[in-house]
C-alpha cells in the first residue's frame, strides 16, 4: 500500500457535529465514534469509524483525534479586519459616558479608523490585516467575509479590498469581499446636501462599476442608520449593485428603526446585518424573503446595548448566522466561539441554533452553503477539532480556548495559543 499525500484520515472522533441534520442525530446531525476522510481537499467519507471503506490502494495520512469534537470549520460571516488605528479613546470616552453615536458625530468613531486608514501604507494594512486573519485560525475559522469601508474615496475602497485579495493565501482562512463604500460619509460629504449627494453618486458611479469590473468584492454592503445612510441612499446604492451582478448586505435597525432591514428583503440580500431595532414587520418580511439574520452579539455588548432576542426571530421563522463583526469601534475581537456563547447567553439562542449559526447558516448568509458549513461528502474538507468531550461544552466553557487544530483544505494546521502583541502592531 502507497501512502497518499492528497488524502488525510480523520479517526477517534468522539463527536462529529455534522450541522447536517440528514447526516446523524438531531438538529445539529450527530455521528459518535467518527471518521471522515479528506481526499483532494474535499471530504470523501463521513460516519463511523466503524464503517469506514477499507483502501487496498492507498493509506492516508491518519490522525487519531483521542475523543475530542469536531465541527466544520467555523465562518466568520462578517468582519471589517482592514484597517489601521485603535479607538482606544473612543473606548475610553465611552466608558466615561458618551455614546457611540455622539462619538462618530463629533468626528471621532468610523472617520477617526478612516483618517489612519487612509495614511497607513499598502504593506501596513497588508501585515495588520495578515496577522488578523492568521490570528482567527485560533479559534477553528476557516472562512471569513471582509468588508471594506474605512477607506470613503475610491482609491482607498479598492486599496482595502485589494488587501483582502493579497491576505487570501492557502492554508490561512478563505475571505469573502465585500464592498461596504457606503458606511458612513466622510468628513467631506458633510459640509452641505450636494456633497452629500456627490458621496452616494461617487459610490453608484465610480466605485461600484469599477468593484464589479475587477471583480474586487462578492457581495455590497451599505450601513443604514441616523448619521450613516439614509433608506433612499441605501436603495440607491443596492439596487445599483444588484444590476451589477453583486450579492446584497445591509447592516439595518442596529441603533435605531430605519426600515434598513425591509428594504434589505424587498431586494433580496442574502443577509442583514445586527437588526436590533427590526419591527416584528420587519421579521416577517426577512423570513418571507429567505434573507438570513446575522446576530453580531460582540457589538451590542461592547457598545452596551440590548442584545438581539432570538426568541423574537425563531418564533417569525428567521434564520440566523453569528458573527464577530471585528472592528476597531464596535467589536475588537475575533473570538467566534465567544460570539456563539453570547448568542446562547445573552440573546437566548439555543446551543443547536448557535452551532449551526457558526457553521452552516453563516455559509448560508455568504450564498456558500453547497462548499461549506456541513460536513458532508463532496463538500470542502474544512474542520476545526475542539478539546473537549461534549458538544455542549463549546458553550458552556465561556471564553476557554478550545480549539486544538484546524483542517483547511484537507491540511492539518496545530493551533497554538494565541499570539500575544496584535495591538501594539495596530498602532
Ligand atoms: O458593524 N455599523 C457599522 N459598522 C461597524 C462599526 C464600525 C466602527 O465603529 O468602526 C459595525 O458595528
Ligand atoms: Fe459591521
Amino acid at each position: 500500500m502507497r501512502p497518499s499525500s492528497n488524502s488525510l484520515l480523520l479517526r477517534g472522533i468522539g463527536t462529529l457535529v455534522t450541522a447536517d441534520p440528514a447526516a446523524g442525530e438531531g438538529p445539529l446531525g450527530l455521528i459518535h465514534d467518527a471518521a471522515v476522510l479528506c481526499r483532494d481537499a474535499r471530504i470523501d467519507y463521513v460516519g463511523p469509524e466503524s464503517g469506514l471503506p477499507v483502501s487496498s490502494v492507498e493509506e492516508p495520512l491518519t490522525l487519531d483525534l483521542d475523543g475530542c469534537v469536531v465541527l466544520p470549520g467555523l465562518i466568520d460571516c462578517h468582519t471589517h479586519l482592514v484597517y489601521a488605528g485603535t479607538r482606544l479613546g473612543d473606548f475610553e470616552a465611552r466608558l466615561c459616558g458618551e455614546s457611540y453615536a455622539e462619538i462618530a458625530a463629533r468626528g471621532g468613531g468610523i472617520l477617526s479608523t478612516v483618517a489612519a486608514t487612509r495614511e497607513a501604507s499598502d504593506a501596513t494594512l497588508r501585515d495588520l490585516a495578515s496577522l488578523r486573519v492568521e490570528q482567527t485560525l485560533v479559534h477553528g475559522v476557516t472562512t471569513i467575509e471582509v468588508k471594506s469601508g474605512y477607506g470613503l474615496d475610491t482609491e482607498n475602497e479598492l486599496r482595502l479590498l485589494e488587501t483582502v485579495l493579497y491576505c487570501d493565501r492557502n492554508g490561512l482562512p478563505d475571505l469573502v469581499p465585500t464592498f461596504l463604500g457606503a458606511h458612513t460619509l466622510p468628513a467631506e460629504a458633510r459640509e452641505s446636501e450636494a456633497a452629500r449627494d456627490r458621496y452616494v453618486s461617487l459610490v453608484v458611479d465610480e466605485m461600484l462599476p469599477q468593484v464589479a469590473r475587477r471583480r474586487l468584492a462578492r457581495f455590497c454592503d451599505v450601513f443604514i442608520e441616523e448619521g450613516a445612510f439614509r433608506l433612499d441612499e441605501g436603495r440607491k446604492v443596492l439596487e445599483r449593485a444588484k444590476g451589477l451582478g453583486l450579492g446584497l448586505k445591509v447592516h439595518a435597525d442596529q441603533l435605531t428603526h430605519t426600515g434598513g432591514a425591509s428594504l434589505a428583503a424587498e431586494l433580496g440580500a442574502v443577509s442583514v446585518e445586527h437588526i436590533e431595532h427590526a419591527s416584528d414587520a420587519d421579521l416577517a418580511a426577512l423570513a418571507a424573503a429567505g434573507t438570513v439574520a446575522v446576530l453580531l452579539p460582540g457589538a451590542s455588548f461592547f457598545l452596551r446595548d440590548e442584545p438581539v432576542d432570538a426568541g423574537r426571530l425563531r418564533k417569525a421563522g428567521v434564520s440566523m448566522a453569528l458573527a464577530t463583526d471585528q472592528n476597531p469601534g464596535s467589536s475588537p475581537t475575533d473570538n467566534l466561539l465567544l460570539m456563539a456563547q453570547m448568542g446562547v447567553l445573552a440573546s437566548g439562542m439555543t446551543i443547536e441554533e448557535a452551532l449551526l449559526g457558526i457553521t452552516t447558516h453563516a455559509a448560508r448568509s455568504l450564498g456558500m452553503e453547497r462548499d461549506r458549513g456541513r460536513v458532508a461528502p463532496g463538500m470542502r474538507a474544512d474542520l476545526a477539532l475542539f478539546r473537549c468531550e461534549d458538544p455542549r461544552e463549546l458553550l458552556y466553557r465561556f471564553g476557554a480556548p478550545l480549539c486544538s487544530g484546524v483542517i483547511k483544505d484537507g491540511r492539518y494546521q496545530r493551533v497554538e495559543a494565541g499570539r500575544m502583541g496584535g495591538l501594539r502592531q495596530h498602532q
